[in-house]
């Protein structure tokens, strides 16, 4: 099963996509992730990629498309992928379609997580993220266990560069300049569902699979 996962940043694209590829067995591909290891890992794609991220900005199309590329490909993706986070404008959903009929594969689910902005705001600003494993947690909504400490590997807890109020304020802007259109684009599609975000995460979950099951 292929499937692209999009909304609002704080929609839950990361929590629900790294749960429904682990159940489904496919691939997890999160253009998010990829690019912070990038700059994590200073390589010469990470260096560019860095003052777009910071400002809350889209890194260059012909950058990403390339890295999805290289990853749908190279991954073992022949169980199916789930992608986060690309495509992230209609230049890229129309890259995404080109580049996926030229290697034979096919989407069998778009799906949008709708969210509001106030409730995007409260996720975005007390999200917690593991150096060393990844895994997401919330102040609030999933403390860990231990202050500061990843209850799966032990790993110190951070807050994004990018989760602060400006930096936030900026990615909503773009989300609606240059995500939000993508709507059309899919809206018509077989493929295409709406799943409304707004609830706890294991209310989202079953509302995300039994959409998925409605299609199929
Ligand atoms: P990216 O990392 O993709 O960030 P984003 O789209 O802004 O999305 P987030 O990761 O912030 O939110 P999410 O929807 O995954 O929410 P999460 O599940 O973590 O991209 C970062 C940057 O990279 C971009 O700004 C851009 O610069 C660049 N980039 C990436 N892709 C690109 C592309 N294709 N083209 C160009 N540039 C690109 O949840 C958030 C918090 O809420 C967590 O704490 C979580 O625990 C909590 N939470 C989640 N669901 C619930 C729930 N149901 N109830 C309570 N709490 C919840």
């Amino acid at each position: 099963m292929n499937i692209v996962l999009f909304g609002p940043p704080g929609a839950g694209k990361g929590t629900q996509g790294v749960r429904l590829a682990e159940e489904k067995s496919i691939a997890a591909i999160a253009m998010g992730d990829m690019l912070r290891q990038a700059v994590a890992e200073q390589t010469p794609l990470g260096v560019q990629t860095k003052q777009f991220m910071d400002a809350g900005k889209l890194v260059p199309d012909a950058v990403v498309i390339g890295m999805i590329e290289e990853t749908i490909v190279e991954e073992d993706a022949s169980n199916g992928f789930l992608l986060d986070g690309f495509p992230r404008n209609v230049a890229q959903a129309e890259s995404l379609d080109e580049m996926l009929s030229r290697h034979g594969f096919a989407l069998d689910a778009v799906v949008f997580l709708d969210a509001s902005e106030e409730l995007l705001l409260e996720r975005l600003s007390g999200r917690l993220i593991c150096k060393a494993c990844g895994f997401g947690f919330h102040r609030h909504y999933s403390p860990p266990r231990e202050a500061g400490c990843c209850d799966r590997c032990g790993g110190e807890l951070y807050q994004r560069d990018d989760d602060n109020e400006d930096v936030i304020a900026q990615r909503l802007h773009v989300y609606q300049e240059q995500t939000a259109p993508m709507l059309d684009y899919y809206a018509h599609r077989s493929s295409f569902c709406r799943v409304d975000a707004d609830g706890g995460m294991d209310e989202v979950y079953e509302r995300l699979i039994n959409a998925l099951e409605q299609m199929h």
